[in-house]
């Protein structure tokens, strides 16, 4: 079995996270500090109330810095001044709600933002691993059942997949005009879709609805029952974001690649089947059906993470049992134990099960 050493790849090393206030961006920030790395890390805002940041701001080895990354200056300065290893692109107006009321910001944030980075990237002139996380939602969809593979063509309807495409078309566009041929830059493009697990409390996700109103004794409004979600936990993507720039880091060939990150797609599960689980593990919780639909949001794109598994050997190792079990208990210790801090403990139990059912070990 091929082992890769995360914690000697990450120790003591600096690393920029951008987006670390967000659901993804602060486990990825608590993982990498695990690994013994040093996290600085940028965004506009808290953006939701509580918030899994907040819970770990405080730790050693984490410092946090509130900037908008649409300002070009400021986030150029960062790199220069901090010096990072690594770099995990994360900032990004996530929601696609949100992008139907705001598409300008959106726009800025996602496609500005990124563009930022990459400008600051042509002129920097240390070592430095670059991981730009973009979305399963680059794809131009049409209605693939085998899969979206990394060729595939990009596309995206709604302003956020839209920004979050035209963000992979700068990237590519650095990449083959100036990146690419640094000898100090290594970049890469992630792909995922969306996740679930404890400490998310965006606005209209599944899970975030349904435990804020658990929290408070109510019945959550189920309104799309039969709908199918991929039930990729957290975990997963952001461990393929970091065996990714692990990867990089020893392996200058991947410079320039994309890579999907999906969820095992063996069997879709509906929203239904994803409530009666939570039950099974926080029994007082209730929900009542009522079927209505409010705003386009393109169906699901599933994604081909061959790539990966091949080149990587990273895959997800959870069921969806498994993934809904974990999510369910995190959050009933948030709020029914008063046990704020389990993320350190998912994560160890996670890395114990990815090293049983992985090809590599972490
Ligand atoms: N969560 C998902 O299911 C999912 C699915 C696919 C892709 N993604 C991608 O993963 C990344 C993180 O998603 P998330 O779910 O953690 O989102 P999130 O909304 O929880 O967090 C977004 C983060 O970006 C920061 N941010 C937004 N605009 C900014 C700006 N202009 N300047 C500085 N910081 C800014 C926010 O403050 C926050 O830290 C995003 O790039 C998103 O597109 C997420």
């Amino acid at each position: 079995m091929k082992k890769i050493n995360l914690k000697k790849i990450f120790n003591k090393k600096r690393v920029l996270v951008t987006g670390h206030t967000g659901f993804k961006g602060s486990w990825l920030s608590l993982i990498l500090n695990y690994f013994g790395a040093t996290i600085l890390g940028v965004s506009d805002s808290v953006p939701t109330n509580p918030s899994h940041f907040k819970i770990y701001k405080n730790l050693k080895k984490f410092k946090s810095k509130k900037v908008d990354i649409s300002n070009k200056d400021k986030i150029k300065k960062i790199i220069f001044d901090y010096k990072p290893d690594f770099i995990f692109h994360l900032a990004a107006q996530a929601l696609v709600k949100k992008s139907y009321l705001n598409p300008v910001k959106t726009w800025r944030s996602n496609t500005f933002g990124t563009l930022n980075i990459l400008d600051a990237l042509r002129d920097y002139k240390k070592k430095v691993v670059v991981v730009l996380i973009t979305s399963d939602k680059v794809y131009e969809n049409i209605e693939k059942k085998t899969g979206y593979k990394e060729t595939d063509l990009l596309g995206g309807k709604d302003p956020y997949s839209a920004s979050k495409t035209a963000a992979e078309i700068v990237i590519r566009s650095y990449m083959d005009s100036f990146l690419l041929k640094k000898n100090n830059l290594s970049t890469v493009i992630a792909r995922a879709g969306n996740v679930v697990g404890g400490g998310d409390w965006s606005e209209n996700r599944l899970i975030p609805d349904c435990v804020k109103a658990w929290s408070k004794n109510k019945k959550v409004i189920i309104r799309n029952p039969n709908s199918t979600r991929p039930w990729q936990h957290v975990l997963e993507a952001i461990m393929g974001y970091i065996i990714l720039a692990a990867n990089l880091k020893q392996n200058k060939n991947l410079n320039g690649e994309a890579f999907n990150f999906g969820p095992n797609t063996k069997k879709n599960y509906k929203v239904i089947e994803c409530v009666r689980k939570m039950k099974k593990y926080w029994p007082s919780i209730n929900w009542k059906v009522k079927k209505t639909q409010t705003f386009f949001e393109s169906s699901l794109l599933k994604l081909n993470s061959n790539k990966a598994l091949k080149i990587l050997k990273w895959k997800c190792v959870l069921n969806f049992e498994e993934t809904i079990k974990m999510t369910t208990i995190w959050y009933r210790n948030f709020y029914q134990k008063n046990k704020k801090k389990i993320s350190i403990n998912q994560i160890e139990e996670y890395i114990k099960i990815y090293n049983k059912r992985s090809k590599i070990k972490i």
